[in-house]
């Protein structure tokens, strides 16, 4: 008995409920009833309990009994089960079930909760992952397109290694197609110096280019030379290549990233498959010539999917689909994950499409890999059209950085010049990264926060704000937090067991803990859904939850050791809850501000 109480009052108590619901669904209505899922949620309004069980109105239906009914049987069903960590359920309603958690299980399930995972267990399912991010065109500047790839490809692949998946980051660079050798021709035509060069001269040189509009079969022509294999070409292809990136490497150290050089699989790496791909699908009988070219058709669309033009050059397209089975045959990647703006839709849906239909998707293991396109759009200026310069041009990464970064050191020097700010005693030096760990934090933080797929305006001012739902605002949260344990004596990352149990009585304490026990399940949630804007909101929410619990509940005067030893370990887990998400976010916590 004793050692079913332990393992009754465990772990994350949405997972917990379900396993009893399930179950007591199954008594009820037998397979049809544990088949079900009881869609157990966190309650709302503490009011009705701190849990809701949703998923008996539904099988009513299924059953054609009356749902209030239902909930009845289910509520005497789960009955004993749900003695261990909670108070006698309640049908409200049309028949939800309405649960209250038992204190001291809250205060058992906050203990286990308090180790450095945080509650969450890795993922049984190990095989690994794949992330195409930043996508940045070589001979270009990166701009703000390239910057929502990159921030949040790399959250996604952060959620994903913290449960525990192997992901492989693939920075999909465009270096093999037009652009780059109208850029290759208009230099060589110049006769520049092509080891003395600026990413500023790329950029006019492609301006030029473009403008030269009649120079466009000329290009064609370099680029077959280049895709053939001239050694001239592909000395100062390499020379365009290395400027780029260096500009770039730059923008991920900045903006703290985590991509480098071995993260490159830029379309050239499958110049020497893209023959092959061809001749597979005309071998499968899935490709046919049209007009000099080969085309793959699908049944239910018009559009055909273009995989070699009529002058034998590949396309972006035909990269694409060698990337894919690169992705899921030689790195087993069980999921394929394209964070690509929302314009390419077509593209992925056309490339995708054509891959299921060769049968490229099958793992070895006989399963399908799953193919995602994770569209995003664009970011406005305040004119609400697409962010853009004074005269025209897309604004340049770096740009809007150091403007974020000169905005927030302001801040930060202007909060520390007031006596006793905690961040007075600072040197110049400390103040500065504080500054830099809040611009970048504040751009991330907007640019995740929203749903991706909508457009959102670029503002400064509201993104750098110490309040609403902004990353400053998450960060100065974390902050506060971390001076009480100065002021304990404690240090930061002290383990804090040893102060014994979590007294959890007044109800700013019960809605915090409730908050904190969320996070595994936020975290899988993303994870799944691949919607970082739901990390966004709950750590909003526990940082509102935690302002509530500090106003409601004093923690260095509470009344009583007991007390005061289990606020302290509260805080303790609601900075490290804070720290954590932030750091999936890819933005940095300070600890004064
Ligand atoms: N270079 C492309 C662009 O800027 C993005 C690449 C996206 N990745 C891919 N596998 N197609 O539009």
């Amino acid at each position: 008995m004793a050692t079913d109480q332990a393992s009754r009052t465990s772990g994350d108590p949405v997972a917990l409920l379900e396993t009893i619901f399930r179950d007591a669904f199954g008594t009820v209505l037998g397979d049809a009833g544990r088949d079900a899922d009881p869609l157990v949620r966190t309650g709302r309004n503490p009011q009705f309990g701190d849990y809701q069980v949703n998923g008996v109105m539904g099988l009513a239906k299924q059953a054609r009994t009356n749902p209030r009914e239902l909930a009845g049987r289910i509520v005497e069903a789960a009955a004993g089960a749900l003695d261990a960590i909670a108070e006698p359920a309640e049908v409200a309603g049309p028949g939800f079930i309405n649960v209250r958690l038992k204190s001291e299980a809250l205060a058992a399930m906050l203990d286990d909760f308090d180790t450095p995972r945080l509650g969450l267990a890795p993922d049984a399912d190990t095989r690994p992952i794949a992330i195409d991010l930043c996508g940045v065109n070589i001979a270009k500047q990166m701009h703000v397109g390239h910057l929502r790839s990159t921030i949040i490809g790399d959250t996604l692949a952060r959620v994903m290694e913290r449960c525990g998946r192997t992901v492989h980051r693939q920075n999909h660079l465009g270096d093999w197609g037009l652009t780059i050798a109208m850029v290759l021709q208009e230099l060589r035509d110049r006769k520049a110096d092509l080891d003395a060069l600026s990413l500023d001269d790329l950029d006019a040189a492609y301006r030029a280019a473009q403008a030269a509009n009649d120079d466009a079969d000329r290009a064609k022509q370099t680029l077959i030379r280049l895709q053939q294999g001239d050694d001239e070409l592909l000395r100062d292809w390499r020379k365009i290549i290395d400027v780029t990136m260096r500009a770039v490497y730059e923008s991920f150290d900045l903006l703290g990233v985590r991509l480098g050089p071995e993260n490159n699989r830029p379309e050239s790496f499958y110049r020497d498959r893209l023959d092959a791909v061809v001749e597979e699908f005309l071998a499968a009988g899935l490709a046919e010539t049209d007009q000099g070219a080969i085309i793959v058709r699908f049944p239910d669309r018009k559009r055909p999917l273009i995989i070699r033009k009529s002058d034998g050059g590949f396309l972006y397209s035909t990269t694409d689909l060698a990337a894919v089975k690169y992705r899921v045959q030689e790195l087993g990647a069980c999921r394929v994950i394209y964070v690509v703006d929302a314009r390419q839709r077509d593209h992925f849906r056309d490339v995708f499409d054509a891959i299921r239909l060769i049968g490229w998707d099958r793992l070895a293991d006989g399963d399908t890999a799953q193919l995602v396109h994770v569209p995003f759009g664009s970011v406005l200026g305040a004119d609400r059209t697409p962010l853009k310069t004074r005269s025209g041009e897309n604004v340049p990464l770096s740009a809007l950085l150091n403007e974020a970064i000169d905005r927030a050191t302001t801040e930060v020097r202007k909060r520390a010049a007031v006596p006793d700010s905690p961040t007075h005693d600072l040197s110049d030096e400390t103040l500065a990264s504080i500054g830099r760990a809040i611009g970048i934090g504040a751009i991330k933080y907007a640019d995740l926060s929203s749903d991706l797929v909508r457009d959102y305006v670029f503002n400064l001012d509201r993104m750098i704000a110490f309040e609403g739902n902004t990353g400053p605002y998450i960060q100065y949260a974390h902050a506060r937090v971390c001076s009480i344990f100065g002021k304990a004596g404690l240090e930061l990352d002290e383990d804090l067991r040893r102060l014994g149990p979590y007294v959890i009585r007044e109800p700013a304490e019960k809605t915090l803990a409730l908050a904190l026990l969320r996070y595994p399940g936020v975290v899988r949630d993303v994870a799944e859904s691949l919607e970082p804007h739901r990390l966004c909101t709950y750590l909003f929410e526990l940082a509102n939850a935690y302002s509530a619990f500090y106003e409601n509940c004093p923690v260095l005067k509470a009344e009583g050791e007991a007390r005061r030893h289990s606020r302290l370990r509260l805080c303790h887990i609601v900075r490290r809850v804070l720290a954590d998400g932030l750091d999936l976010l890819g933005i940095d916590a300070p600890t004064r501000m």
